[in-house]
């Protein structure tokens, strides 16, 4: 096997990663940081990958905490937003060169859009809290020059979904986005770069105020969802009653027939979260609420690696920076302590491990 190097540069043999405990009593670790062998040597199509920063999601504090709706492999590494340098290629890569900028797509059976199956990182298959990281070059894709590592790290997962949630929408129609969380900011920043009307919602008004004024670009219109369990009327009032255009959808079942409510007809709800808990009675109406309001559910599970590109495209276009919805960086040994914060919702955007070298 041939592997091209940068210039007098060593193959590291070990990576060091957080593992899952999988011991889901609270109080206990969640995490633990293992030395383990790299699975080297690389194959021909194989890229080595120098992490710089990973970026938290609230899936993984469910993960490490026994909360994801989906299968999970035991003791597996967390993670599935991560930026890095590529150390090494196999001798049949075409696609990067050592030195490019990278980030692994979060499905890796979401490539095209077509592949029939599913395989998240971090679930089916180990995440990315690792300062080492081996994938396929199909899995992979070059990031913005704008953006430093910890801006990079938050693309793959928040920021395509955030992507695949807003798509479609164009300037002058109205948006509402649900919470304050990682998704949502994203979806804020991608909303005003894009000239749409901004409701956003969330269970603090004090959040509310200290978005409004860290994002002065254009209006925001706040709704407490916690103090007004009607939030739905006030989004039709500031829509002069007819609805937004699309709802960026994170509270699930609970919340789901309230937002077709205050969709506009023939408008998109974006479904991306399920924070509201499952509750099945919460439906009785939606399938009357879709077929009134002429409304499209649109089921967002991140985005596929064009997804990805396409959003890297209009960051690079745009310039866009993310600094602003970065709420903490934390060093990489701080992981169990980023989970648990994460998990008490302390965050407003996002959280990023950075490792430093
Ligand atoms: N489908 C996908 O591809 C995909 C990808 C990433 C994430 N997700 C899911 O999307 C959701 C958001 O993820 P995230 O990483 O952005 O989470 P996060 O950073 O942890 O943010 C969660 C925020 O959402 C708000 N929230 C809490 N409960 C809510 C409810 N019942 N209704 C509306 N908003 C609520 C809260 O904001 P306030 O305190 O301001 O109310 C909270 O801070 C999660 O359910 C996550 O699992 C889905």
């Amino acid at each position: 096997m041939v592997y091209i190097l940068s210039m007098a540069q060593r193959l590291p043999t070990h990576r060091r990663a957080w593992r899952r405990t999988d011991n889901f009593t609270p109080g206990t670790a969640k995490l633990k940081l293992v030395t383990e062998p790299l699975p080297l040597p690389l194959a021909p199509t194989q890229v080595l990958i120098k992490v710089h920063a990973v970026a938290l999601n609230h899936r993984d504090a469910n993960i490490a905490n026994g909360g994801n709706p989906w299968p999970v492999t035991p003791n597996g590494i967390l993670g599935n937003d991560a930026a890095g340098e590529v150390l090494a290629v196999g001798d049949k890569v075409k696609a990067f060169a050592v030195g490019d900028r990278v980030s692994p797509i979060t499905d890796t059976e979401f490539i095209t859009g077509r592949e029939p199956g599913r395989s998240w990182l971090a679930a089916d298959e180990d995440g990315v809290l690792a300062d080492y990281l081996i994938f396929e070059e199909r899995l992979l894709v070059k990031l913005p020059e704008n953006l430093d590592w910890v801006s990079c790290s938050i693309l793959p997962c928040a920021g395509t979904t955030a992507w695949s949630a807003v798509k479609g929408l164009t300037i002058g129609q109205s948006i509402l986005i649900q919470g304050t969380g990682g998704v949502a900011m994203f979806a804020l920043k991608l909303a005003q770069a894009s000239g749409l009307k901004i409701l956003l919602s969330s269970s603090s008004d004090e959040k509310i105020a200290t978005i409004q004024k860290s994002f002065p670009l254009t209006p925001i219109y706040g709704i407490n969802y916690k103090k007004n369990s009607r939030w739905e009327e006030e989004v039709l009032k500031l829509t002069n009653g007819v609805g937004v255009d699309l709802v960026v959808e994170n509270g699930g079942s609970t919340s789901l027939v309230q937002s077709i409510t205050c969709t506009r007809r023939g408008g998109t709800v974006s479904q991306v979260g399920y924070l509201g808990g499952q509750d099945p009675t919460s439906l009785e109406h939606f399938v009357s609420m879709i077929i009134d309001r002429r409304v499209t559910v649109r089921g967002v599970n991140a985005g596929s690696r064009l997804d990805l590109e396409d959003m890297c495209a209009a960051i690079s276009a745009t310039s866009l920076k993310f600094d602003d919805i970065i709420d903490k960086v934390w060093d990489f040994n701080e992981a169990e302590e980023a989970i648990q914060s994460l998990w008490e919702g302390r965050q407003v955007g996002k959280y990023v491990l950075r490792i430093t070298w």
